[in-house]
């Protein structure tokens, strides 16, 4: 792909920079409270949580709602159950309205919803509607018959012999395939069994909002909105500046993105199926930045109520599969940036670890030599900066990324793809350390139950410090809602801020290098939180955290 600009380049960014009318609001204003500010969520991805000596992964999930509410969870987002053929571990979804046999039956999950509410907690589904598995009736029967009332439901075009325009796939190749049965391309931004949905479609856009309602009236209390983001394509489906595509990877990714409708099917889709029963959502939203975000969540917008940015994930000028040392000041400069932008209208997700990357343990340390004090420093962050945590299954056990030795052990469809393509041009060993830098299996080995409830039962393990962070950000409103400032802005290294609320405040070090630091805390702060004890000296070690209370005199 050429790295030069073209002539597109400059109408293509103006068209994307005049695109956009409003701004976000800029009062700052005191946030509303809502239960999933307040709540700690986890993420489970249940083909890697395994069964645990039941029947089905459902009843193995169910067994362990003990486990998770002692950790100190409020709600759970499950990736998904329903049924499907897999090509992308269940993202590619057949049937909305059935589980996967081998994960249960729908009884399993009445189950699970009601041992979930038995307990206090709550439950978020995952909702991929920017796609269905070309397995899903509605592509089938599109597919076979030009007349049918699904035809419009998807984006099919004939071209002759060539794909109906340039854009490529997430999963490599072009984002188009051929049916030649049929002499028609459909669009599939994932895998060729991904395919498109047309949100164009009112008759399909109804569908959705069925489905959803149908699933919240069964109980569950949210959803996590797959790619939701890229739902509105630019009518016309025009080429992507090839330009573009050299600098984010994929070509065409300006033409959806932060598409045109995106604002109008999201306030659509709040208002008839999340509305009327309260729903909470989180939308999976890669590429979009700090102020775009805020128009997709601050609360007088009625769109999404949160939103997961990635930019925080990999350094700045790479991609998730370039062989890179974590920059570690990157991600305090994110912190300030994108924490300090947030007024209030809308509220933040903090994360580190989900099933489609790398453990972010591993980014930073390769080597392994500071897990646990470095996966307490993040707990730390995640539960004590401004937002709502989300933990991924074994963030409390402080997993690492898992040691691949070929590339027979990878089998992601992402990362097969990319093997496939890399080794055209390169020889294999460089292609397969390329795959291990980036390939989203890291993230879904099977968890090592045995470990985990290790943890739980050992003083200082990593487990116990998770829940008791949890404990003491239950405990505080300052921690949720307080105000959050930032100190020592120039010091690369170490992050540092107050959480203050009325009369209650805290302050934060974190020492984001395995360099010594110097603490700044004042001798009548009181030490309450810290990954190497509780005696506080003047030195911060390597990814030492802490977490103190400020005395405050009326
Ligand atoms: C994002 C999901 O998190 C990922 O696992 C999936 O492959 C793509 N969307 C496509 O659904």
């Amino acid at each position: 792909m050429p790295r030069r600009l073209g002539p597109g380049f400059i109408s293509t960014l103006l068209d994307l920079l005049n695109s956009e009318p409003d701004a976000p609001a800029d009062n700052p204003v005191t946030p509303r409270p809502a239960w999933w500010k307040e709540a700690v969520f986890y993420q489970i991805y249940p083909r890697s949580f395994g069964k645990n000596g039941t029947s089905c992964v459902l009843r193995g999930i169910l067994s362990k709602l003990d486990y998770l509410r002692d950790l100190g969870v409020d709600a759970v987002w499950l990736s998904p159950v329903y049924d499907s053929p897999n090509d992308d571990n269940g993202y590619d979804i057949r049937d909305y309205y059935k589980i996967l046999p081998e994960f249960g039956a729908m009884e399993d999950m009445d189950a699970l919803i009601a041992g979930l509410h038995e307990r206090g907690m709550k439950l978020v589904m995952d909702l991929v509607v920017n796609h269905t598995s070309d397995e899903h009736p509605w592509f089938k029967a599109a597919l076979r018959d030009e007349k049918s009332p699904y035809r419009d439901f998807y984006f099919f075009r004939k071209s002759g012999g060539r794909p109906p325009n340039n854009w490529t796939s997430f999963f490599s190749g072009p984002a188009w395939n051929y049916y030649p049965k049929q002499d028609v391309w459909a669009l599939h931004l994932f895998s060729k069994k991904q395919m498109d949905l047309n949100w164009e479609c009112p008759a399909l856009r109804e569908e959705i909002y069925k489905m959803v309602r149908w699933w919240l009236a069964k109980g569950v209390d949210g959803f996590r909105l797959d790619v939701i983001n890229y739902i509105s394509k630019t009518p016309g489906l025009k080429n992507g500046d090839p330009f573009i595509g050299s600098l984010l990877t994929y070509t065409g990714i300006e033409h959806y993105f932060y598409g045109p409708k995106l604002h109008e099917y999201l306030k659509e889709l709040r208002a008839k199926a999340f509305d009327p029963y309260n729903a909470f959502s989180v939308g999976e939203t890669p590429g979009i930045g700090v102020r775009t975000g805020r128009l997709l969540t601050d609360d007088y917008r009625h769109e999404l109520d949160l939103i997961f940015i990635f930019d925080h994930l990999v350094s700045p000028g790479h991609t998730r599969f370039d062989n890179h040392r974590y920059s570690k000041s990157y991600l305090k400069r994110f912190y300030q940036t994108h924490l300090n932008a947030d007024l209030g209208h809308g509220w933040n997700t903090l994360f580190f670890n989900n099933h489609d990357n790398p453990r972010m343990a591993s980014k930073i340390d390769p080597e392994g030599k500071y897990t646990a004090p470095l996966t307490k420093l993040l707990a730390v962050l995640q539960l004590t900066l401004r937002g709502t945590p989300f933990l991924y299954q074994g963030d409390e056990a402080a997993v690492c990324n898992v040691k691949f030795a070929s590339i027979d052990e990878i089998t992601d469809v992402e990362s097969r793809g990319l093997y496939a393509e890399l080794i055209k041009t390169m020889p294999p060993d460089k292609a397969f350390k390329q795959i291990l830098a980036g390939t989203r299996d890291h993230a879904r080995a099977p968890i090592d139950w045995e470990e985990h409830e290790r943890q739980r039962n050992t003083e200082d393990s990593v487990w116990r410090f998770y829940r008791d962070l949890i404990i003491l950000r239950r405990s505080s409103r300052a921690l949720i809602y307080g105000e959050l400032e930032f100190q020592r802005p120039h010091d690369k290294k170490i992050l540092c801020y107050t959480r203050c609320l009325g009369n209650e405040c805290f302050y934060i070090e974190a020492n984001l290098s395995h360099d010594k630091g110097r603490c700044k805390a004042k001798p009548d702060m009181v030490l309450l939180f810290g990954n190497y004890g509780k005696t506080a000296s003047k030195v911060l070690r390597p990814y030492e955290a802490r977490v103190y209370k400020i005395a405050i005199s009326n």
